[in-house]
């Protein structure tokens, strides 16, 4: 039987993947990093995380949960780290290599498709708050970082699991529940900011991201699917503008 939050999420994150990467072949190339970070961060909240991370290049970033590449993207351009994208959904994978150039791997933070001990740095940005199991995916991460390797983590908190009005799908943990998270999954917690402590996106880059959704409505607002997408993104939009969702970063390094 068809599960509909399984289906909110394909909608959400694999059929727009698609319909982003043709608005982006479009509307160029100066619109694709705007476009692929819609889920994530703001620029300067990734540049914040590549820095705590301490990305260099030809470091080995693996982004878990990297969705479109967005965020890999502008870690390598601004850091000269070598990302690879491993996201469960075969259309962001697509949409990431067609669009940037990106290795990308289609794999699930349950069973990640690297090796133990294999990489220097790991970013998970928005992912732990679509899981249930949100120990299982930091204990992969673990898994698959140097001793000592670091993590850069987004996660929208909330104080209640599903605040009135949230998203399909969305579980959101405590700020403490993260800090615990970290801890019980061999992690020490280095640093933390609120995304709202950060610059707001400039102006550019909300007028791209402007233009890519008017070439998505033009192109696919007759389609339900859109329409289930759009009201996933104003619900937890609604939710962050209320201060009820708070987007925070965390740097935290493998034990
Ligand atoms: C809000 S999006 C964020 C995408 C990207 N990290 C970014 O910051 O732009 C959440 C991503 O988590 C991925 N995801 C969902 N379940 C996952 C899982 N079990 N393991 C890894 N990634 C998962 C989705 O496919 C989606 O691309």
């Amino acid at each position: 039987m068809a599960d509909p939050v399984q289906d909110r999420m394909e909608i959400e994150f694999d059929t727009v993947a698609g319909w982003t990467a043709e608005a982006v072949a479009e509307l160029g190339d100066d619109h694709a990093e705007p476009a692929a970070c819609r889920g994530s961060a703001s620029p300067a909240g990734l540049d914040w995380l590549a820095r705590r991370c301490g990305l260099r290049p030809g470091d080995l970033l693996a982004d878990v949960g990297g969705g479109i590449g967005g965020p890999a993207a502008r870690a390598r351009r601004t850091t000269g780290a070598a990302p690879v994208v491993i996201d469960p959904m075969p259309a962001a994978c697509r949409a990431a290599t067609s669009m940037f150039g990106l290795p990308a791997v289609v794999g699930g933070g349950d069973a990640l498709p690297l090796r133990t001990a294999s990489v220097p740095v790991c970013w998970c940005l928005g992912v732990l708050c679509t899981l249930g199991d949100k120990a299982a995916l930091l204990a992969e991460v673990h898994r698959i970082l140097h001793p000592g390797g670091a993590l850069g983590l987004l996660v929208f908190t909330a104080d209640e699991p599903r605040p009135p009005g949230a998203p399909e799908g969305n579980v959101f943990p405590t700020r403490t529940a993260v800090h615990e998270l970290l801890a019980m999954s061999g992690f020490a917690g280095t640093a933390e900011v609120a995304l709202t402590e950060l610059p707001a996106s400039p102006a550019r880059w909300r007028q791209r991201i402007a233009a890519v959704e008017g070439v998505l409505a033009r192109d696919h607002g007759a389609d339900p699917r859109f329409a289930a997408a759009q009201d996933q993104s104003r619900r937890v939009g609604g939710l962050i503008d209320d201060g009820v969702v708070v987007g925070r970063l965390f740097h935290a390094v493998a034990r």
